[in-house]
């Protein structure tokens, strides 16, 4: 059985000590997930951090090398097979049938599930209406926009009305007005009870999930709610304006308790580690520089986050 289980029945997803190994690398590394339901969940981390093979490994796709997995109640991979009608998945690559219009796609994907004919035009209807495809039923999928295939995709991934849905970094090649709208249809999902577990790259995005993981090297290094993990970094992230922003970065970059210095148009972003003297300790740094600037705190964001639980600490990784 898996310890500290939350209250029966509110955990879409539970993992614990999830790890997977490719040869000598530790892809995932000894994770403990928990993914309550009809939420969206974001999954965040460099590339190769490990974010697809755990989706795969919850899926039931592939085999983990250690811990225990149970989805919609199920053991994974154990019970693949009873969780393969309940789930969709999606990903970032165009996974339907370039020759087979719109309509198509959709009619052979409700066959794959065993929907019957009766039950495939309702649902084809429906999801035709709810996607927006209505007056391109009979448009071939190969021909449409980047942003109509992944709504195309979407529909097909919930033809059979999954209660979790995995997406793998659905939105990479959609422009952002599509990528909203293409949230919003997940917002619906979720509201009609769909679990979600999203990857993503975009932090306007995870700061629209209920609650976020960040993975590192295969490690979880960061869980919970977007403005949770936002507050937790107070005082930590500084905002510098400076006539000459280039200088100002090179003279705080390397600073001690700088973790990270970023330019943002006319501005410098500075986020210090923690216990860090902070905005007092970086004027001062830049007055010896000979350095103009005006510097204050600003709150934290989601990509200080993301920084600061991935920033690799090179000092102690050369020592
Ligand atoms: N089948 C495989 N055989 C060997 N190594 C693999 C295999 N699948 C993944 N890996 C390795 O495992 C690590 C994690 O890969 P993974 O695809 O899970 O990362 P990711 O977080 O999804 O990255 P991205 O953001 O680029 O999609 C990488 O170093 C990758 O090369
Ligand atoms: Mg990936």
């Amino acid at each position: 059985m898996i310890a500290e289980a939350p209250a029966a029945g509110d955990a879409a997803i539970r993992a614990r000590g999830l790890a997977k190994r490719f040869g000598g690398l530790l892809a995932v590394d000894h994770v403990d997930l928990t993914v309550p339901r009809a939420s969206v969940y974001g999954f965040l981390g460099p590339n190769g951090s490990g974010k697809s093979t755990t989706i795969r490994m919850l899926c039931g796709l592939l085999t983990p090398s250690e811990g225990e997995i149970e989805v919609l109640g199920l053991r994974i991979p154990d019970q693949a097979d009873a969780l393969r009608l309940r789930i969709g998945y999606m990903t970032q690559k165009f996974s339907l049938f370039e020759d087979l219009t719109v309509r198509e796609n959709l009619e052979f994907l409700a066959a794959v599930y065993g929907l019957s004919r009766r039950e495939t035009r309702q649902r084809v209807d429906e999801l035709v209406e709810l996607y927006r495809f209505a007056d391109r039923q009979k448009q071939l999928a190969g021909t449409m926009s980047g942003g109509q295939k992944q709504r195309l995709a979407l529909a097909g991934a919930v033809i059979h009305r999954p209660e979790l849905l995995f997406l793998d970094e659905p939105t990479s090649a959609v422009d952002p007005e599509s990528r909203r709208d293409f949230w919003e249809k997940l917002f619906e999902l979720a509201d009609g009870g769909t679990t979600l577990l999203v990857s993503t790259h975009y932090m306007d995005e995870a700061e629209r999930c209920h609650r976020i993981a960040i993975l590192d090297r295969g490690a979880l290094v960061a869980d919970g709610a977007p403005g949770e993990l936002a507050a937790a970094l107070d005082g930590r992230s500084v905002e510098v304006l400076a006539p000459q922003p280039r200088r100002a970065q090179q003279a705080l970059v390397g600073q001690p308790g700088v973790l990270s210095v970023a330019q943002i148009g006319n501005s410098l972003r500075v986020l210090t580690a923690p216990g860090a003297r902070g905005a007092d300790a970086l004027a001062g740094a830049l007055r010896q520089a000979g350095l103009q600037a005006q510097v204050r705190p600003v709150a934290p964001n989601l990509e200080d986050v993301f920084v600061a639980a991935t920033r690799r600490d090179e000092r102690a990784e050369a020592a």
